[in-house]
């Protein structure tokens, strides 16, 4: 009796540490962004993204690169279901966003942090209250936000000017700022198209660094982007689209494949 119960504990213990293997094997192989096959035709009937497939895995980071109207954005309005695939499925963490009525769409871009080339702060509040205020909006008690928009001002650098308004601020400043506030709410996802259009080199660095900081914490990241030497200098994933066709996935990518020797994994 003794024996078989036993017998029926080990079983039980193996099933579990079996069980628990294959989930985290499964978690190993899971993406965090799926594109399948996905095709954008605007309604003036230009197509933007035709047969996009693409797996984005948790903490990755992703450099989108391609030519002017290659269909960077396009991709990533889809994320934000600012847009709406014609063809194919956008899935984040496995839910079909096709399936995500009006409703979900605030929680959806809760989850996700968004960095513009243009900044987008609001002119009439200060640093503080820009960042502040993405709390706010969420309804984030009070005490959180006194604790959590200090910290993220710290991150970006610029706890000395929380009380300046973007007015008062350099370009490279301005961004870190939208940063800060991209990330106070602590998204999985942080996404950027062309955050460094209008900044000089030495900023445009240092604004890469941070979302590369921003990934090393946890974020995954995709930045839509036409900085060549920075893309060549950070090697992470390139993903270049041509056309709305995929063309090259490299990891340690450089922003043009010839000067690569790694191999292409699509
Ligand atoms: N709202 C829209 N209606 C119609 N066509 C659009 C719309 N938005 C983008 N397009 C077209 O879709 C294609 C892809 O545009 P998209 O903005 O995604 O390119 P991009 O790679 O981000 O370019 P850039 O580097 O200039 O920002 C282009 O041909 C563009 O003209
Ligand atoms: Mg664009």
């Amino acid at each position: 009796m003794g024996a078989t119960a036993g017998r029926g504990r080990a079983k039980a213990a193996l099933a579990l540490a079996l069980g628990l293997a294959l989930l985290r094997l499964l978690r190993t192989f899971s993406s965090l962004i799926d594109y399948e096959n996905v095709t954008k035709t605007y309604p003036n009937g230009t197509t933007a993204l035709n047969g996009v497939t693409l797996s984005i895995a948790e903490a990755e980071f992703v450099f989108v690169v391609g030519a002017s109207g290659s269909g960077k954005t396009t991709m990533l309005k889809l994320l934000l279901k600012e847009e709406e695939a014609t063809g194919g499925r956008v899935l984040i963490n496995g839910l079909d966003l096709a399936a995500i009525g009006h409703k979900g769409i605030p929680y959806l871009r809760r989850n996700i942090g968004i960095v513009f080339q243009d900044f987008r702060l609001l002119k009439r509040k200060t640093v503080y209250e820009n960042v502040a205020f993405a709390m706010e909006v969420v309804g984030a008690p009070t005490k959180d936000i006194r604790r959590h928009v200090p910290w993220a001002l710290s991150l970006v650098g610029l706890s000395k000017k929380a009380d300046m308004y973007p007015s008062e601020l350099s370009g490279g400043e301005q961004q870190r700022a939208a940063l800060a506030r991209a990330i106070i709410n602590n998204p999985p996802i942080l996404v950027a198209d062309e955050p460094t259009g209008n900044l000089d080199p030495d900023a445009s660095m240092e604004i890469m660094k941070l979302l590369r900081e921003i990934n090393g914490i946890g974020a995954t990241v995709v930045v839509a982007t036409h900085e060549r030497h920075i893309v060549d200098s950070m090697r992470m994933r390139v993903v270049e689209i041509d056309a709305g066709e995929i063309v090259r996935d490299q990891l340690k990518g450089h922003y043009r494949n010839e000067i690569s020797d790694d191999p292409l994994y699509i």
